[in-house]
């Protein structure tokens, strides 16, 4: 498999990372792929960052190329799943430039989302509120093809506060990066 190189989605997220004050905070970049969300999160201030990949491709060559970075913590594995082994773990910020592209069937699970593009998303919406702190951001790319109105109406009806921060549009699609917090 190979590991997703960073395009417009990954710098639009970015550039919300880096909006986000940081310091001291505990964050989480959720298919981390080339480590581009994580770098920012360190970048910002970020005292601790939790990377995770269900490709083992991208877990590899980001151990590998920040060997030298001690504050990173690396997971292989599908969502959440890493929690098991610290159940209580709370994120300041949670990350997730998601596989969002409509696909008939999930073949390359870097882009590929499934119907509407949102097999991962909806999982990931189901989950990601028991590993967020209190007072924590959730910062989510979502695209054109995903709904996003309807993507904010699920936050919200969990009791969250979104807003669209940030969007881009493209030739086929406009990217959006959900901001949502309690
Ligand atoms: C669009 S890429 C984003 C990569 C990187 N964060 C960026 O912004 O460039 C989506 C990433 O999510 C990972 N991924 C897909 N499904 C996942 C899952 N169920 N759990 C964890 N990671 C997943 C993919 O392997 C891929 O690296």
């Amino acid at each position: 498999m190979e590991v997703y190189k960073a395009a417009e989605d990954s710098w639009l997220l970015k550039e919300a990372i880096l909006a986000e004050d940081l310091k001291g905070k505990n964050c989480l970049d959720m298919g981390t792929g080339s480590g581009i969300q994580a770098m920012a999160m360190l970048e910002g201030g970020a005292k601790n960052v939790t990377a995770v990949d269900i490709n083992p491709n991208a877990i590899k060559a980001s151990k590998k190329k920040n060997s030298n970075v001690d504050n990173i913590t690396f997971f292989e594995g599908d969502l959440f799943k890493f929690l098991h082994n610290n159940p209580a773990e709370k994120f300041d910020l949670i990350a997730f430039n998601p596989p969002y592209v409509p696909s008939e069937e999930i073949k390359w699970k870097d882009t590929d989302g499934g119907e509407r593009g949102r097999e991962v998303i909806d999982v990931f919406l189901e989950e990601f509120e028991r590993a967020l702190a209190k007072k924590g951001v959730l910062l989510l790319l979502v695209s054109s093809h995903n709904n996003e109105k309807e993507i904010m109406g699920v936050l919200n009806k969990k009791g969250f506060v979104s807003q669209i921060i940030l969007e881009k549009k493209l030739f086929f699609e406009k990217l959006f990066v959900i901001r949502s917090e309690r």
